[in-house]
């Protein structure tokens, strides 16, 4: 078993009212353009983080960081496609170069091309879905992980799904890909504590968003979705980032390789 207190901090450090307070902290959200990602970052922001907006589209992720600078907060844009290796590489020397520095890195960005029987699942979206929501999840953690290493330790956030405990229908490998999201968190979680990272999943159930459109805006699918939601609803994004501000924060400091569902009461049917 290793140290349980890691070296830069100490029991009594911990011992005080709980801090949601991200001043100081550069913070960098995949997906950040829309949907929970875009406010993932906006709340982070809110509370004193620096947070690198990115996406595939640097206009896009642009248009986010542009709103955050004008609501009072720090932000700025770097465009990369999780999906492709040299994109992340480019990604972390930016942050090298320009910070030197990472505390807080919300994996977020995810595709779903597929959406058909598990026997019909061809190569192509296949690989996709393999490529960005694992290969993705999995070098961006660990190139976060190094520099957080450098920085004294941090916080990854992984957004799986509560398709990865349950699989959605007709979302095969989607499903399987968040399943191994979760997996992933737990093996980060129990190598890098001792790096003083911390490692947790967000499992986010029904939000309204672009990536959920097909389910939120068709009346007949809706229905049969809330039937298994207690709460008899779908989230919003926002709903979401109040969890990930906790798991980012200190407020946190002793949850790791943990799965957060914010689900509506989904999983308990
Ligand atoms: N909405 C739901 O009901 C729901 C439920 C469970 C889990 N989730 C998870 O929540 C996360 C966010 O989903 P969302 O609903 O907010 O989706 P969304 O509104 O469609 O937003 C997706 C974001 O990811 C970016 N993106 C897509 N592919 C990318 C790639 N390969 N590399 C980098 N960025 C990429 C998009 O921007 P660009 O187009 O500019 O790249 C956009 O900013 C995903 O991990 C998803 O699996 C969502």
């Amino acid at each position: 078993m290793t140290d349980p207190t890691p070296s830069n901090s100490t029991s009594s450090d911990h011992n005080q009212l709980p801090s949601f307070n991200l001043t100081g902290k550069i913070a960098l959200v995949t997906g950040a353009s829309r949907g929970i990602g875009e406010a993932i970052a906006r709340l982070l922001a809110h509370h004193g983080a620096h947070v690198i907006v990115s996406s595939r589209k640097q206009e896009a992720s642009q248009a986010v960081a542009d709103q955050i600078c004008k609501a009072g907060g720090s932000a700025e844009a770097f465009a990369c496609h999780i999906g492709e290796m040299e994109q992340i590489a480019a990604t972390f020397k930016h942050i090298r170069e320009r910070h030197g520095k990472l505390h807080i890195l919300v994996n977020n960005a995810a595709t779903n091309p597929y959406f058909g029987h598990i026997l019909d699942t061809d190569l192509n979206a296949f690989q996709k879905t393999v490529d960005v929501n694992i290969r993705g999840y999995f070098f961006m953690s660990v190139e976060g992980a190094k520099l957080m290493r450098e920085s004294g330790g941090g916080s990854i956030i992984n957004v799986a799904s509560v398709n990865g405990i349950i699989p959605g229908g007709m979302q095969g490998i989607y499903s399987i890909t968040k399943a191994a999201v979760i997996s992933m968190t737990k093996s980060f979680a129990k190598e890098c504590a001792g790096l003083n990272i911390r490692v947790n999943a967000l499992l986010p159930g029904a939000t309204d968003t672009k990536f959920a459109s097909a389910l939120v805006k068709n009346e007949t699918v809706l229905k049969r979705v809330l039937a298994h939601v207690p709460m008899n609803r779908v989230a919003v994004p926002m709903e979401m980032a109040g969890a990930v501000l906790y798991l980012a924060s200190d407020a946190s400091s002793y949850t790791t390789g943990t799965e957060l569902a914010v689900d509506g009461g989904y999983l308990t049917a």
